[in-house]
């Protein structure tokens, strides 16, 4: 019976990108397992289901292919960093894979700074960066902020998940006129994955995300969604010890434009490219275009910069070193890595 089912269930997603995935994972939520092994195990044995299962499994379906739920949300829970189970409720951003590079990335930077740390998350959304970060680093401790109350509870929820309930406090606040609350010691590594999608680009995304993802989580802001990301370069400086880290996602089209700001003795040759990624880490070295900024986009930039009274556009070659840029998984520019110059 169950293979029969499953081949249905098959067919009614083959049109979602990761329709045998989401068919593999709905059918072992039904069957009460955590893992797609527990569909296999099901279909290659043949196991009959009890009709409430077929009714579950039926609405799961629908809420999966026709009203384009995000399956983390349907499942409810998601491993992410080798932390299991994590809590995923709408409509805080699902945790996705790559952003599993992200918090390697910052691991990395951690282990250089010692033992002993404070890392800030911006933007903690679920909190999956921060937990599964401090879990593995047990003698730091950490902040995570975000500007929504629902998202920030799901990491507090998230934080005991992973154990660290007692290493993470929780900052509900905006970026752009948060202060490390007084007495806070300096950080010594910040991570985000910020809002980071152009307006123009919200409508090429998958429903999954338009309908369900909160879209604070999403739009950056001008110029280009690069709105948050530099009014964070701006103001991130001071949080931060000397030689202190900040690792960053962005949209794969940020590094080229980030580059000759960050970097602007190396010129901005509209038409040439540049070496971006050191030939290390996650990405290997590779060229990649430079895409200067327009006029206007450039009065965008120095305004969310500056908002909030942090460093201006011009400053920031003289406060963040460029440590690298790297490739995600799919080949796609994705990570910054700068240090706060000493
Ligand atoms: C792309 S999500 C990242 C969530 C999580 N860190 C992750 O990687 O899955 C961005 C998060 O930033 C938060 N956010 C948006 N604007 C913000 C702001 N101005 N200040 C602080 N947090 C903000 C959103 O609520 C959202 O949770």
């Amino acid at each position: 019976m169950a293979r029969v089912v499953f081949a249905r269930v098959l067919q009614k997603l083959s049109q979602l990108p990761d329709g045998k995935e989401s068919a593999l994972y709905l059918f072992s939520h039904v069957l009460g397992g955590d893992s797609v092994s527990v569909a296999k195990e099901a279909v290659r044995r043949n196991h009959s289901l009890t009709p409430q299962q077929l009714t579950h499994l039926e609405s799961l379906v629908h809420r999966r292919g026709v009203l384009r739920e995000p399956l983390q949300f349907i499942v409810g829970h998601w491993d992410f960093y080798g932390v299991k189970n994590f809590i995923v409720q709408a409509p805080t951003l699902c945790p996705r894979p790559e952003t599993e590079e992200l918090a390697d990335l910052a691991m990395r930077a951690a282990e250089k700074k010692g033992v002993c740390g404070h890392l800030l998350d911006v933007g903690s959304g679920s909190g999956v960066l921060a937990a599964s970060i401090l879990a593995r680093l047990k003698g730091w401790n950490g902040i995570a902020l975000d500007i929504s109350q629902k998202a920030l509870e799901l990491t507090a929820r998230n934080a005991a998940v992973a154990g660290v309930e007692r290493n993470l406090s929780f900052e509900l606040g905006d970026m752009r006129s948060w202060a490390p609350p007084s007495g806070t010691p300096p950080f010594d590594v910040i991570v985000s994955n910020p809002p980071y999608i152009p307006e123009e680009e919200m409508i090429s995304l998958a429903p999954e995300v338009i309908e369900w993802e909160d879209p604070r989580a999403l739009l950056g802001g001008s110029p280009g969604g690069m709105g948050l990301i530099l009014s964070l370069l701006g103001r991130a400086p001071p949080w931060l010890v000397p030689g202190g880290h900040l690792l960053l996602e962005v949209s794969h089209g940020h590094p080229s434009t980030l580059y000759p700001l960050l970097c602007p003795s190396l010129g901005t040759p509209p038409a040439e490219t540049i070496h971006l990624l050191p030939a290390s880490g996650l990405g290997l070295g590779r060229t990649i275009s430079c895409t200067p900024l327009c006029e206007e986009d450039v009065e965008m930039a120095k305004a969310a910069c500056a908002q909030g009274g942090g460093c201006t556009l011009a400053q920031l070659p003289d406060v963040w070193a460029w440590e690298g840029g790297y490739l995600d998984s799919f080949g796609q520019p994705r990570f910054i890595h700068l240090v706060r110059r000493g």
